[in-house]
């Protein structure tokens, strides 16, 4: 009997990857979605690349009485991944209430039926904009979090604290943090990728989407930072390597081979990229000439963060095999540029 696993957000980008991973890893999975910016598309494509339909089920966490009622008709669950969030720095700018509510409602409802329904094992999907903008570069797991520079970089940080002071007052609970930096890329099939609803809020689909003629022009939103060329830095991974890096996180969990009951890895390549480096690594790898402007900064954002990976290297095994500048850069098709 394989071991059965619940991704929330797994339509998602980085969720509907992870789903793929796991199923290739003999896991069985089923998706809670609410497609606030996803399709459901995405589990016909999952079946077309494993051969196996994820379970699903639409609603948002929020919603107390559907989550438990979904514990209480899908026995069996050993681990959870959870991914479901509102996931933009600048949206949520704009939008903070949205995002607390969000993003933290929903962790606690489903911690607290992980608890009542016997659930031991939870990895979730934190982010390096806990640390902000740090002093000291490259950030270890032991770089301080600082005030995040964005409600969005908040959340994660409270949901952090959340997660960790659940578990110790909870000893059955196990639990891991994994922070990540920026995710790019996509399936090798094409079949799955990072295909937001509306207007792209990150760089890499705003960069396809522009040199598809999706989008008209692409804001470069600054260039006036103490940065290699002006523009911000961050670490860009291939989504491939962060979604099997959920696979060994929940196999440390579930084999117990966590050496704390809360743990904190970071998922980075180890290599910082600025937005200009980006671009032009875009058009050298297509022969595309992407149209783009540089206007102010935005708010919420940070200069520069990229990882050191050895912890994660070292304790997880895990490695981001993909460097940035052999990724496909696919847009919201799916094809490759
Ligand atoms: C990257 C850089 C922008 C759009 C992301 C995720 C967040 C978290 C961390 C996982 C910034 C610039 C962007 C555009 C631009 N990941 N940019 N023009 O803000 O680093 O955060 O990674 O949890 O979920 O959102 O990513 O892609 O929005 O921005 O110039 O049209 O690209 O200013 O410097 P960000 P991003």
């Amino acid at each position: 009997m394989a071991n059965k696993i619940l991704v929330t957000g797994g339509t998602g980008y980085i969720g509907s990857h992870t789903v793929v991973e796991l199923q290739l890893s003999g896991y069985e999975v089923i998706i809670i979605d609410d497609l606030s910016n996803s399709s459901s598309e995405v589990l016909k494509n999952i079946e077309k690349i494993t051969g196996i339909k994820p379970g699903f089920e639409q609603f948002n966490l929020i919603d107390k009485d559907k989550t438990e009622d979904f514990f209480i008709r899908n026995e069996g669950i050993q681990a959870i991944i959870h991914f479901a969030a509102s996931k933009a720095v600048g949206e949520s700018v704009e939008k903070p209430l949205m995002y607390y509510r969000n993003n933290l409602v929903t962790l606690m409802n489903l911690l607290e039926c992980q608890i009542k329904f016997s659930i031991p094992n939870i990895v979730f999907s934190s982010s390096c904009t806990v640390y902000g903008q740090p002093d000291v570069l490259p950030v270890t797991e032991q770089t301080p979090r600082k005030d995040a520079e964005s409600p969005y970089g908040n959340t994660k940080r409270v949901n952090e604290d959340i997660l960790r002071d659940t578990i110790f007052a909870n000893h059955q609970l196990k639990g891991i943090a994994l922070r990540y930096f920026n995710p790019i890329g996509a399936h090798p099939s094409a079949l799955i990728g990072e295909l937001p609803l509306g207007v792209p809020q990150n760089l890499v689909p705003f960069v396809t989407q522009t040199a598809a003629g999706l989008r008209k022009e692409l804001n470069v939103f600054g260039d006036d930072y103490n940065t290699i060329d002006g523009s911000a830095v961050r670490e860009y991974i291939n989504v491939v390597d962060l979604a099997k890096a959920h696979v060994i996180a929940i196999e440390r969990l579930l084999n117990g081979k966590n050496k704390l009951n809360y743990e904190i890895f970071n998922l980075g390549t180890g290599t910082g990229v600025s937005v200009l480096q980006i671009i032009k690594g875009f058009e050298n790898a297509t022969g595309i000439k992407l149209n783009y402007k540089i206007v102010a900064r935005r708010a919420g954002d940070i200069e520069q963060i990229w990882a050191d990976t050895v912890y994660a290297n070292e304790e997880l095994g895990w490695t981001a095999e993909k460097d940035w500048k052999k990724l496909y850069f696919r847009h919201g098709s799916g094809k490759n540029m």
